[in-house]
């Protein structure tokens, strides 16, 4: 069968009542024209959403960052805008920050996330897309199921993962290029975990196993304010995760999310919140937020696609939103003040900064007596 890959584009094309969901309308335009212009390109699709942002994922075996699959999923986005114009959706068009393609979507507004291997006799994996926060609300979770027998006893229980992971850690503050690092677990958890004590800055890109070689996680890192030079939305990432054997297991990968770590985002993409484990094609609805984030599970044949089951559907998780949404009303009480807001770099491009410029310029010192 030879190597196939697994790719997901995914954008902000706009969406009803605010930042809430897409409409029906905008979904069955993206997939329609998938189907019928990926005819000869793809092998498999999905197409869904979590919050405002619609996923496509595709099989196909042209390899990461093909121009033929980029432009498909971007032209299917480009014909989306034009139904949310039609229909005077919120932000229609939101996320195609450029629209002259050149290449790949990278820089151009979407998330991407891809994934090219050999498929196994049985190849299962996960499919994650969070809404109103960005790519580093994954560094927590992927650190504890990639390092911790807590979250993964995988590391106790079977000698190929104990052979232990490699980061690949991007610094998205860093804008000419992909500025990155690789750091290898266990013997450097600490390291990697300082850097990801610093999630507005450093983003797990990808992992991969150290007994293999193989990727396993792939994780969309583009910064939106970067590529328009101001506030536009939230990154609203996806991720692409292989599970079982020689990998975490899909359980060990999912049991970090009971925590719903606080993550940036929620409210004009500038406060904190808890990261809420939501079901397929959940809307969003409490202060923009809270942020959430959706997991489907596929299994894939030849490129064929069995699926999705919902993962976050269970009623375990119903407990951990319970949860969520106390952590949401608890930091809320906080209203602006200190740690329910962003630091001022994560502001960096919102009216708030003129404000506190012209502030500013309005202190004095106070003279002597
Ligand atoms: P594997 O079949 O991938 O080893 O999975 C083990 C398991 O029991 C999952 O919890
Ligand atoms: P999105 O990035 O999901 O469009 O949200 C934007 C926002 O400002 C919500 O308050
Ligand atoms: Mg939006
Ligand atoms: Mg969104």
């Amino acid at each position: 069968m030879g190597k196939i890959t697994l790719s997901i584009i995914k954008a902000d094309i706009g969406s009803i009542g605010g930042h809430v969901k897409p409409s029906k309308e905008l979904l069955e335009t993206v997939e329609n024209f998938i189907k019928e212009k990926g005819k000869n390109l793809i092998i498999d699709y999905y197409i869904g959403h979590t919050g405002d942002d619609i996923a496509i994922l595709t099989t196909h075996k042209r390899g990461p960052l093909d121009s033929k699959i980029h432009k498909l999923c971007f032209d299917a986005f480009m014909e989306g805008t034009k139904v949310a114009k039609k229909q005077g959706l919120y932000g229609a068009g939101q996320d195609l920050l450029k629209t002259a393609f050149s290449g790949n979507v990278k820089g151009m507004g979407p998330a991407v996330a891809e994934l090219e291997f050999e498929e196994r006799k049985s190849e299962p994996f996960l499919f994650f897309a969070a809404d109103k926060t960005d790519a580093g609300c994954f560094n927590l979770p992927l650190y504890l199921a990639f390092t911790d027998p807590m979250f993964t006893p995988g590391f106790m229980l079977s000698p190929v993962i104990k052979k232990g992971f490699k980061f690949v850690i991007m610094d998205v503050s860093y804008t000419k290029a992909d500025r990155i690092i690789e750091l290898v677990a266990p013997e450097q958890i600490y390291d990697i975990a300082a850097l990801l004590r610093d999630p507005n800055r450093f983003v797990i890109e990808s992992i991969f196993s150290r007994a293999t070689g193989e990727q396993v996680v792939s994780v969309s890192t583009t910064r939106l304010h970067n590529i328009a030079g101001k506030y536009v939305g939230k990154d609203d990432p996806v991720m692409l995760v292989r599970t079982q054997k020689n990998f975490p297991a899909t359980g060990e990968i999912l049991a970090p999310y009971a925590i719903s770590p606080y993550v940036s985002g929620f409210m004009r993409g500038s406060h904190i919140g808890p990261l809420m484990p939501v079901k397929k094609n959940s809307p969003i609805s409490f202060f923009d937020g809270p942020p959430i984030v959706s997991c489907l599970a596929f299994s894939v044949k030849n490129g064929k696609l069995t699926g999705p089951a919902d993962c976050f559907d269970q009623p375990l998780w119903d407990f951990i939103r319970e949860k969520a949404a106390q952590k949401a009303k608890d930091i809320r009480e906080q209203g602006f003040y200190g740690a329910a807001m962003l630091p001022y770099s994560e502001l960096e491009y919102g009216g708030i900064v003129k404000t506190l410029e012209k502030l500013e310029k309005r202190f004095i010192i106070r003279k002597k007596k």
